[in-house]
């Protein structure tokens, strides 16, 4: 049975881009919905370039009241009727309640190779450690922050010169090519964890 997916964005979407055009042929699931919290979400128009539903639920208005904010996109999400929610760049915090709702069902994609660097700002983090590898980990979501099992991560080297946003550069396409395979593995309930690693090494194996 083709699987329903519902893809959270906040901003850009290269993540929701990936797996929207991911799922196609004998693909085990298709996107339903690309749903942010924010209308200008840049995402949202390439979303509906692809045909694929889209809607926003502004975050703002709640203020704090994340309950009421997470009452509004469950209501937009018992539309679509997903089976799975990615989050792809989502970037507001979710609670405890909402993600027990969606248990064992919703993954995200996190710019480290987890359990290193929790939380944001991962690249500069990872410069500032001195670390020669670094990448993306896709994982099931869980109310403790960017914790849950990892189903798949992909590695990338740090240069001499590296800076976040070279870095960061280096590792997005990474996450291009895992979340969708995780997706699809995900989907057929296969949760051997993917592996990838960038075909950079440093210093060059051809030096
Ligand atoms: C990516 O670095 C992703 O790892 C993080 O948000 C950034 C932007 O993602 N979660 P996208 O281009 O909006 O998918």
């Amino acid at each position: 049975m083709t699987k329903r997916v519902a893809i959270l964005i906040s901003g850009g979407g290269s993540n929701m881009v990936a797996l929207v055009d991911s799922m196609t042929g004998d693909h085990p699931a298709r996107p339903v919905l690309v749903l942010s919290n924010d209308p200008q979400a840049a995402g949202l128009d390439k979303a509906a370039a692809r045909g694929i539903p889209t809607a926003a639920v502004d975050h703002r208005p709640y203020g704090k009241d994340r309950a009421a904010f997470e009452q509004a996109l469950q209501a937009e999400l018992d539309r679509a009727q997903p089976d799975i929610l990615c989050l792809a760049g989502f970037m507001r915090i979710l609670t405890a309640d909402f993600i027990a709702r969606w248990d064992g069902r919703m993954l995200n994609i996190h710019p480290s190779l987890l359990p290193k660097y929790k939380g944001l700002n991962t690249h500069a983090r990872a410069l500032a450690a001195g670390d020669t590898e670094h990448g993306c980990s896709v994982h099931q979501v869980t109310p403790a922050l960017d914790d849950g099992p990892v189903l798949g991560q992909a590695v990338v080297p740090v240069l001499p010169r590296d800076t976040a946003d070279t870095l960061a550069a280096r590792v997005l396409p990474m996450e291009h090519a895992l979340y969708p395979a995780v997706l699809r593995k995900f989907a057929t309930g296969d949760r051997t964890p993917v592996f990838l690693r960038s075909g950079l090494s440093f210093p060059p194996s051809n030096a």
